[in-house]
């Protein structure tokens, strides 16, 4: 069988990427044939705000798969795109170029076989996403497999470019994960929710391959959205100079590939190491928290910190919109509408319509990691998707802040009398003088 074939090293494919082949095709391997064909869904925004321009809608859908291929098992790489060796971990079998003359190479790695290292052929991305993510996030990636509708919150919908748990700067499709990112949501999962650990079940060679197909799909996604609200301002008539291979690269394609390639130089690094977890520091990050400087933690997080906040629709709505019942189309509309309709509303959702709480801090549980410097990013730069804002540069001026709420949210689960009777503090006036009862030092 062809895909079990060694093919040539990794190192000759180098060489043919950078001797300037243009559109990489990739086919994936295995049990495709015995199963039904795999197809992208519709991009709904497509279909329905575009309905009265079909020759725009068209072009679209055209631009898109010559750029990402037709259908998932018959990807397009674009020059460009944000992948690694240009997509040559994306799948099984590659072929450079097109037409009769164009060549077929099946990647490999290297592998420690029992103490010699072996080359072998790689499964591929594209493969292993099928075998471990599709059920759950979708065959084009928008969170909408088959055991999705069964799961609070919902696999994500990768087609926004937005990504939660990232250590970059900006706010939505701007703060792009880095690689170093996804491997640690992919490696270790989001705690709290569905997302599984894969490290136990892929090797690190294979984790890069699927971070490589997230991005593919990402990026395929955000580029036929950005296609969409493009195509909303242009008319029928228009459609050959304004969606033109050269305009859509310029004004979508480029913009979506180097946020993706700018996210490695855009981490936010503390400029100061975390400051120790004294008594004087969990109570000024405490004072944070409750409203000094104008911080609105509590609002969501509550008084408790349990999550319960008034800024959020009440629990028992939550519950019985998410739990109560089984999975239909308009599931959270009720739950919408309970939100928007309060006064002042209420928050209730993420960016992606799904039903959110805001986290419960006393539980020592977060899903974008437990390390200090995962909790600093949260803080300092919020939660893509999220109404949990980002408060360095804003409230919060200097590290040494986000290192006292840092302190003061790991102390908490272990010292729940740290909010005990706690009440916000009036915004722009200096913190009263509370002490809290337990006296347990903090940290760990
Ligand atoms: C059982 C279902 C399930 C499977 C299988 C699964 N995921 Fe997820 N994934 C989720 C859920 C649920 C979330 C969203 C959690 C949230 O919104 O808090 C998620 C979120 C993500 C995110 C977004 C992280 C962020 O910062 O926003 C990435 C990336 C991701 N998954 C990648 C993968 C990959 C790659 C695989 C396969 C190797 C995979 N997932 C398999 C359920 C799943
Ligand atoms: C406007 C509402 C809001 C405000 C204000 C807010 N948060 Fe959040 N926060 C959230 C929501 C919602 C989540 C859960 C996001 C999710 O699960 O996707 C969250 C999650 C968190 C998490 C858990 C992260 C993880 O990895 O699971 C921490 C820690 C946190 N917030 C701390 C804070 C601190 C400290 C402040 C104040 C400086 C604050 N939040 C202000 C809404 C808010």
């Amino acid at each position: 069988m062809r895909c079990q074939e060694v093919g040539r090293v990794i190192a000759r494919f180098r060489v043919l990427m950078v001797a300037g082949i243009g559109t990489l095709i990739l086919a994936g391997c295995g049990a495709l044939g015995e199963s039904s064909p795999l197809a992208y869904s519709p991009n709904k925004d497509l279909v329905e705000k575009l309905k009265d321009k079909p020759k725009v809608q068209a072009q679209i859908s055209k631009v898109v798969a010559d750029l990402f291929g037709p259908a998932p098992d018959r990807m397009r790489v674009p020059p460009g795109a944000p992948v690694t060796q240009g997509g040559g971990l994306l799948a099984t079998r590659l072929q450079l170029g097109e037409g009769p003359g164009a060549e077929v190479v099946y990647p490999v790695q290297e592998v420690d076989a029992g103490g010699q290292v072996e080359l072998r052929p790689i499964r591929g991305g594209f493969a292993l996403y099928r075998e471990h993510c599709m059920h759950c996030h979708g065959a084009s990636g928008d969170g909408d497999g088959p055991t999705g509708p069964w799961l609070w919150p919902r696999p994500r919908d990768f087609r926004m470019g937005v990504f939660k748990f990232t250590s970059t700067a900006g706010t939505g499709p701007d703060s792009k994960p880095t690689r170093a990112d996804l491997r640690r949501t992919i490696g270790h999962g989001l705690d709290l929710t569905a997302m599984p650990a894969f490290d136990s079940l892929l090797t690190p060679g294979e984790i890069e391959q699927v971070i490589d197909y997230v991005i593919f799909l990402s990026a395929r996604g955000e580029v036929e959205s950005g296609l969409v609200y493009l195509g909303q301002a242009i008319e029928d008539a228009d459609v050959e100079t304004e969606l033109s291979p050269e305009s859509v690269q310029e004004q979508v394609v480029q913009i979506v590939f180097d946020r993706w390639r700018n996210a490695e130089d855009n981490v936010i690094e503390p400029k100061l190491a975390r400051s120790r977890p004294t008594r004087a520091s969990i109570l000024r990050g405490r004072q944070f928290f409750l409203g000094e400087k104008g911080l609105q933690c509590y609002t969501c997080h509550g008084l408790d910190g349990q999550g319960d906040g008034d800024s959020f629709i009440g629990y028992a709505a939550f519950k019985h919109a998410v739990f109560d019942q089984n999975p239909r189309p308009d599931q959270f509309e009720e739950l919408k509408q309970l939100a928007e309709s309060a006064n002042p509303p209420k928050k209730w959702a993420d960016d992606w319509g799904i039903p959110l709480r805001p986290a419960n801090l006393t539980v020592s549980r977060y899903k974008g990691g437990r390390r200090p410097l995962d909790i600093y990013w949260r803080i300092a730069k919020g939660i893509n998707g999220t109404p949990m804002p980002g408060h360095l540069g804003t409230q919060l001026t200097d590290d040494n802040e986000v290192w006292d709420l840092v302190n003061f949210i790991l102390a908490l689960p272990y010292e729940r009398t740290l909010l005990d009777g706690a009440q916000p503090v009036p915004t722009g006036l200096p913190a009263p003088e509370t002490t809290p009862t337990a006296t347990a030092s903090a940290g760990g």
